[in-house]
């Protein structure tokens, strides 16, 4: 076994599927369990409040960072995404992390990202942000699926910021019998509320400023449901206002929680979801609620 050791934080760094292989068989000869944290690096709040919680649960924490191709389209920005190793491995050192996985491309997909087995939740993955963006939960799925196979961790830690791949990850797991417990954390917000993301990065300060107006469009749809009026009316003003103010809306929509179909009479835990573009920067983000006064 050969762990590359990083010094300025001491993580372990592993790169091949081998060796990564032959610490966890260590760990579980050993009787110790494994908390997992799949990530596409370039950390920020969101994804240490992830590790953290997986400290939490007392097991070994494998966290991984892979920029996974098969999740983005031809024309979205895999060249781009930002790639921030070094510093990430330096956010980590306040967090316990007993290997960070970071494969190349070639470890994941040895037939290259478009040639081998692919992981299709069906119906889930087709809808609102899979519709946007065809492909894109297959990519999610496969690569999820490839590095718990690699990992086999006891447990895996998701945010709620990408609620949609929460569920498509939720319901795989469940599909497929695969013996691991999927937990969830809040989205971590800035202090104006726009929801962490990688590529909040890519917003110059004018459309940074423009950004947080997604969360208040979301919060306004909460809001209105909250005081018993038709949220349908506060959907359709949320669309209209984010077009006004510069950004190119791809869908407001209010879904069930639990399964992101339309609600029905009596669907009371429901999610507000958008997904809007300023430029090239699309940015995605969900406030859940309980429907309160009245059946819609
Ligand atoms: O949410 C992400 O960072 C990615 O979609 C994931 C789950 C690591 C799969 O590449």
């Amino acid at each position: 076994m050969s762990l590359a050791d990083n010094d300025a934080a001491q993580i372990p760094v592993v790169e091949s599927i081998e060796q990564a292989r032959a610490t966890i068989r260590q760990w579980k000869m050993a009787g110790e369990s494994i908390a997992f944290v799949p990530t596409m690096g370039n950390f920020h709040q969101g994804h240490l409040a992830l590790v953290r919680a997986a400290n939490q649960s007392g097991m070994r924490t494998v966290v991984s960072i892979f920029v996974n191709p098969m999740q983005f389209g031809k024309n979205e920005d895999l060249d781009t995404y930002p790639r921030s190793f070094d510093d990430d491995i330096a956010s980590l050192s306040e967090c316990q992390v007993d290997m960070l996985f970071a494969p190349a491309v070639s470890e994941i997909y040895p037939d290259g990202a478009d040639g081998g087995a692919a992981v299709h939740v069906r119906g889930l993955s087709d809808i609102i942000e899979g519709e946007s963006r065809p492909g894109f939960f297959i990519g999610v799925a496969t690569v999820v699926n490839i590095l718990f196979n690699i990992i086999q961790p006891d447990a895996a830690w998701f945010g709620e910021k990408d609620y949609q791949q929460l569920l498509v990850i939720r319901k795989m797991v469940r599909d497929l019998a695969l013996p691991i417990e999927i937990h969830s954390v809040p989205t971590v917000r800035e202090g104006d509320g726009l929801a962490m993301s990688s590529r909040n990065s890519y917003l110059d300060p004018n459309q940074r400023k423009l950004a947080v107006n997604i969360y208040r469009c979301l919060q306004h749809v909460v809001d209105s449901a909250d005081d018993g009026m038709d949220y349908h009316y506060a959907v359709v003003h949320a669309c209209q206002e984010l077009n006004e103010v510069g950004f190119f809306t791809d869908y407001v929509v209010v879904r069930r929680q639990k399964d992101l179909e339309v609600p029905k009479k009596g669907d009371k835990s429901l999610i507000v979801l958008a997904a809007a573009r300023l430029d090239d920067t699309r940015l995605i983000d969900n406030i859940p609620f309980e429907l309160m006064l009245k059946d819609l």
